[in-house]
């Protein structure tokens, strides 16, 4: 079964890419390589032993985007392709809500024009803002979000649910938590372009000489340590979540659905726990200072993953040292 991968050469889709071949899909990515590489086509190659199907286009573009379904026969679609950079979002909220929003509009347009039905959302936990109750499950609150990138995800979903429900579309929406890590095979990981926002790239980065020092955003957060706790799901996991979701949307004999699945593995780490665990898995001391908090961060957010576990058959297998060994491997190769 083809499944058009938007954003397929991302960090998480080319994750996604790998799994879902090895689950017997033939997935066919469309991406404007505007935040993502092409090496990373060179990185699955080497993984799959085969050329992955690839289309560079920009999603808001209705014309291109028709043109692909009408010559693959597309049975679901994984849409990833967004801009993601939180600090960016707040900077430049129009281009944020036209790409993102924009994209997933035209999407369903072509969708509902080429009659596919099935198609998995990439969401975020930063929909949860500050949690008033840990973990958070499906049914917490969704809050104001902190930023405008966060909003797109929110805002997203909304549009998403009215859309399925009026129409013969199967839709789920996977809310991650914090992905991290690579490939085992180190072939493709996390390219983040310029300076990393987030932690475990910064981490690899001045663990390999890259930058002189990280720095922990604030440990005066009332948590046990004092820094933030986050948590940090394997890419490769979260990958094997779409393939799950995609299983169960196509077995789902529903004309039309919209559900929503944290996907994250049930545990909480702080900074700190996180940079102890990185030490212990590199043998070398990684040099940091404490500095200030950064706005938006919230201090704690974990998941109730057990509707995926239940509904998905689906659970993270990997846990935080996996991760940060194959995170390392990764940033060793680049
Ligand atoms: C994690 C923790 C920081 C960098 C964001 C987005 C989320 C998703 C994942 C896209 C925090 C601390 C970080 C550093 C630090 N993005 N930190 N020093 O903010 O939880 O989530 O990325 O889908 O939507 O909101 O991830 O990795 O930026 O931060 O101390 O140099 O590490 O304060 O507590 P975050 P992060």
């Amino acid at each position: 079964m083809n499944i058009l991968v938007t954003g397929g050469a991302g960090f998480i889709g080319s994750h996604t890419v790998v799994s879902l071949v090895a689950a017997g899909f033939n997935p066919i990515i469309v991406d404007d390589f505007s935040n993502s590489e092409k090496s990373v086509m060179l990185g699955l190659k080497e993984i799959l032993g085969k050329e992955v199907p690839c289309h560079v286009i920009d999603c808001n573009n209705y014309l291109e985007l028709r043109k692909v379904f009408h010559t693959e026969k597309i049975e679901g679609v994984i849409h990833f392709a967004a801009f993601k950079a939180v600090g960016e979002s707040m900077k430049a909220p129009l281009a944020y809500y036209r790409n993102n929003l924009g994209s997933m509009l035209n999407l369903l347009d072509v969708m509902l024009a080429e009659g596919v039905k099935n198609m998995i959302f990439s969401s975020s936990c930063t929909v949860y803002g500050e949690p008033d109750e840990l973990p958070v499950t499906e049914e917490t609150p969704v809050k104001p979000a902190a930023s405008v990138y966060g909003n797109t995800k929110r805002v997203g979903e909304e549009i998403l649910r009215d859309v399925a429900n009026a129409n013969p579309l199967k839709i789920i929406s996977l809310r991650y938590f914090n992905p991290i890590g690579a490939h085992p095979s180190a072939a493709i990981g996390e390219l983040p372009l310029g300076v990393p926002s987030n932690l475990v790239p910064f981490v690899t980065q001045t663990a390999v000489g890259l930058r002189p020092s990280l720095t922990v955003f604030g440990d005066d957060y009332p948590t046990p340590d004092g820094t933030c706790i986050r948590d940090y799901i394997h890419v490769v996991d979260l990958a094997e979540a779409h393939v799950a979701a995609l299983k169960y949307l196509m077995d789902n004999p529903e004309n039309s659905l919209y559900d929503v699945f944290n996907i994250g593995t049930g545990q909480g780490n702080s900074v700190l726990e996180l940079i102890k665990t990185f030490e212990a898995v590199s043998g070398q001391a990684l040099n940091y200072t404490v500095g200030t908090r950064r706005d938006g961060d919230v201090t704690a957010v974990w998941g109730d993953v057990q509707k995926a576990n239940k509904q998905l058959g689906w659970q993270a297998k990997l846990g935080l040292r996996e991760a940060l060994e194959d995170a390392w491997r990764w940033q060793k190769r680049l």
